[in-house]
């Protein structure tokens, strides 16, 4: 697995992501140990539910981002409130993670049964309410309105975007601005506040907040396009959770959409599929195929590289730093990330 974060005996990190361990791996240390302190508690189930999260893992991109931005924006990141703030935001995409799962009636995640897979949904809603609601008492112990403001508005438009995902489930119907609306709401508006909050922190020029916040916004986008090529494309052990799900799920992610412009007639096989919870009616490696040989999947992945490019140019507003070249190469872990 890709990531940044944990011991680094654990690490098994592509060169990018090296390189940003090498530059943050004490300040990512520093959010382990601080997400452990606040998953711990006095009350034995959370204590049991918090350790098996943890030891779960999972690639850390949204601390890690809060963090370089702290740092790019002139922040100095191993204060304890950028680390404080670093764990929060993780601890609410692991909430989201988990009553997405109970969502999508997911039993895999990060290589390990899902916590509704291995608990029951009854323990999982109230997990993953845990989690936002430790995250906010952290949050609001920071006594800054504009934080709470961006966390509080970020967190109901991620609801909004599950809500408005299962309205369109089993839709193949569904627009591509549909499909951008969902995707700007359940991922993007996340990475943009990490990048917003670490420049807040860092006390930062409102310029610079705003570029840090689009460059935030983009890399989100770019990065659920290759969730979702990944899905179609990737295999299970690869990804730590089940490979061909969203179309099982009943969501038509932006491949099958385009797919479905270029061969209108498969419409009945990709609606049986999501009926069958299975790919009788047509298998995944006929889709990929498809997807592959009509240049589908290259369309994505420039679409992706461009919002990577419309991240990377917001960073011009910051002065040169290594910090700065590094958010770079998180752009290119996300667009090169295997998992
Ligand atoms: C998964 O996020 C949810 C999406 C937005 C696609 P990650 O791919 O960052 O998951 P972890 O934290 O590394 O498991
Ligand atoms: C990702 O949605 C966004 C979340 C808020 C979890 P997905 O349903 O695509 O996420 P995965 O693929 O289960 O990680
Ligand atoms: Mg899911
Ligand atoms: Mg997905």
């Amino acid at each position: 697995m890709q990531r940044f974060a944990a011991a680094a005996h654990e690490l098994k990190v592509n060169s990018t992501g090296r390189k940003v361990f090498d530059l943050i791996g004490a300040e990512m240390r520093m959010v382990e140990d601080e997400f452990e302190r606040q998953a711990s508690s006095n009350i034995q189930v959370i204590d049991y539910l918090g350790e098996y999260l943890r030891a779960s893992g999972g690639k850390r991109v949204r601390p890690a981002l809060l963090i370089l931005s702290d740092y790019a924006s002139g922040g100095d990141a191993t204060q304890a409130n950028v680390i404080r703030l670093a764990t929060v935001m993780e601890m609410l995409h692991t909430a989201t993670l988990v009553h997405d799962d109970i969502i999508d009636n997911a039993d895999l995640r990060r290589n390990r049964s899902s916590v509704n897979a291995r608990f029951g949904n009854q323990t999982a809603v109230l997990m993953g309410d845990w989690l936002y609601m430790s995250a906010f008492e952290t949050t609001v112990r920071e006594r800054s309105l504009e934080i709470i403001d961006i966390l509080t508005r970020l967190t109901r438009k991620m609801t909004e975007g599950e809500l408005i995902q299962l309205t369109r489930i089993g839709r193949l119907d569904i627009t591509e601005s549909e499909y951008f609306d969902i995707l700007k709401r359940k991922t993007a508006f996340l990475f943009s506040a990490c990048c917003e909050v670490g420049a807040i922190l860092a006390d930062a020029r409102p310029e610079e907040k705003a570029a840090l916040r689009e460059f935030g916004m983009h890399l989100g986008i770019a990065f659920q396009l290759s969730d979702d090529v990944l899905d179609l494309m990737s295999d299970t052990e690869s990804l730590g959770k089940e490979a061909g799900s969203d179309l099982l799920e009943g969501k038509l992610t932006l491949p099958l959409i385009y797919l479905l412009e270029k061969k209108p007639h498969l419409r009945n096989d990709l609606e049986q599929v999501m009926y069958d919870g299975n790919y009788s009616a047509v298998s995944r490696e006929y889709l990929r195929s498809m997807l592959d040989d009509d240049g589908i999947i290259m369309a994505i992945r420039e679409r992706a590289a461009d919002h990577s490019d419309r991240a990377r140019k917001n960073l011009d507003v910051l002065s040169k730093s290594e910090y700065r070249s590094c958010l770079e190469d998180v752009l290119a872990f996300i667009t090169d990330r295997k998992n």
